[in-house]
């Protein structure tokens, strides 16, 4: 299946589109203010009307809160507060083909990417997580923090991870709702993460939220010719992109399953990061800050050396709400708003 999105004008009035599979991939980058979110609101609002759902993780609050002027109008959305005690979120959840040691290893993963754990804890956690989920005791993240706090009586260990850890059981929701993602019905569903300051936590939050949402179109038999599934992810210099991460597994995997991570950000170095969203197929640059020109017109150009002045050029002169893309051979720079 083909699908095709409107990214905005040029100059003269003509369209500019991208044609959707096999990778709709999409990376946003753009110093602040000039127009990324916008871009992908207005992408977004496209998505139910060709089929597809977006999900969107939203860190800032840009996505919850109406916006007139571009008629972005959450009230026809589902909006999930992730603070809606009734809600539950369960990392012990076994996704379909993980064993016990697999899942054990993931969330121990996940919580050391928010709470750098020593070795020992990490080994304690191992060692506590099989316990309780053996004894049918270990269905949210509130479970883990009792079984932590009974053990830290008598547990050294367990005593210093507590203060840690507690927080994590008050922030990940332990209710008696399953999220519905509504993966297969076209639409918007908004996360609202915007109140949560701790951003260890919006980090965990994050993907286990991605966990939850890959295990309902990830596993089994590739579908290709699913409806588009998009995960956006807004100020994405916040998300870990560590090897085995929800977010390089998406990138990497998802266009099999019609899943695609849209990905926006000011400027992101960290090198697993930028080596997933190297495979985004459509990479939209804003105005870079000043010190990121060189390096964002080298990208731009492909490395062509007699290029990287004029694309350094270009991307100086962008103004808010003007981006550039490479198609191909072509470098297209849609019109001023
Ligand atoms: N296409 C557009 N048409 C009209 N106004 C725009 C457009 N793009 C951006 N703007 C204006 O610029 C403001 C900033 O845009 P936006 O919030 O999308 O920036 P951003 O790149 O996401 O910034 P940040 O990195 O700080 O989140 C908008 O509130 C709006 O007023
Ligand atoms: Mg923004």
């Amino acid at each position: 299946m083909k699908f095709t999105l409107k990214l905005g004008k040029m100059s003269l009035g003509t369209e500019l589109t991208f044609d959707g599979n096999p990778n709709w991939h999409t990376y946003v980058t753009g110093v602040s203010g000039q127009g990324k979110s916008w871009e992908v609101r207005d992408l977004a609002i496209q998505v139910p009307g060709i089929g597809g759902r977006v999900i969107v993780i939203d860190h800032s609050g840009d996505f919850v809160e109406a916006n007139p002027k571009q008629g972005w109008d959450p009230s026809g959305m589902e909006i999930i507060n992730v603070r809606d005690k009734q809600y539950r979120l369960n990392p012990f959840h076994m996704n379909e083909g993980e064993t016990l040691d697999d899942m054990v290893d993931r969330v121990v993963d996940l919580v050391d990417s928010g709470i750098r754990l020593s070795s020992g804890q990490w080994a304690y956690l191992v060692d506590a997580i099989t316990e309780g989920y053996e004894d049918g005791e270990m269905n949210s993240m509130s479970d883990l923090v009792d079984k932590v706090r009974d053990d830290a009586r008598m547990n050294e260990t367990a005593a210093r991870l507590l203060p840690k850890i507690r927080s994590l059981g008050r922030l990940i929701p332990s209710g008696e709702k399953e999220i519905d993602w509504k993966v297969n019905v076209p639409g918007i569903t908004i996360v609202d993460l915007s109140k949560i300051k701790d951003r260890a936590a919006k980090r965990i939050l994050t993907e286990m939220l991605l966990n939850s949402i890959c295990d309902l179109r990830m596993n089994g038999t590739p579908g290709k010719d699913e409806t588009p599934l998009i995960v956006l992810l807004d100020e994405c210099q916040l998300l870990s992109f560590r090897e085995g991460s929800q977010e390089v597994r998406i990138l990497r995997e998802g266009r099999k399953f019609g899943v695609f991570g849209w990905f926006a950000t000011q400027w992101i170095n960290d090198k697993n990061a930028l080596s997933a969203l190297g495979q985004a197929g459509l990479h939209l640059y804003f105005r870079p800050a000043e010190e990121d020109l060189h390096k964002t017109a080298l990208k731009l150009a492909h490395g062509d050396r007699k290029r990287v002045a004029e694309c350094e050029k270009r991307l100086s002169r962008l103004q808010v709400g003007q981006f550039m893309y490479a198609s191909g051979q072509r470098l297209i720079v849609s019109s001023p708003v």
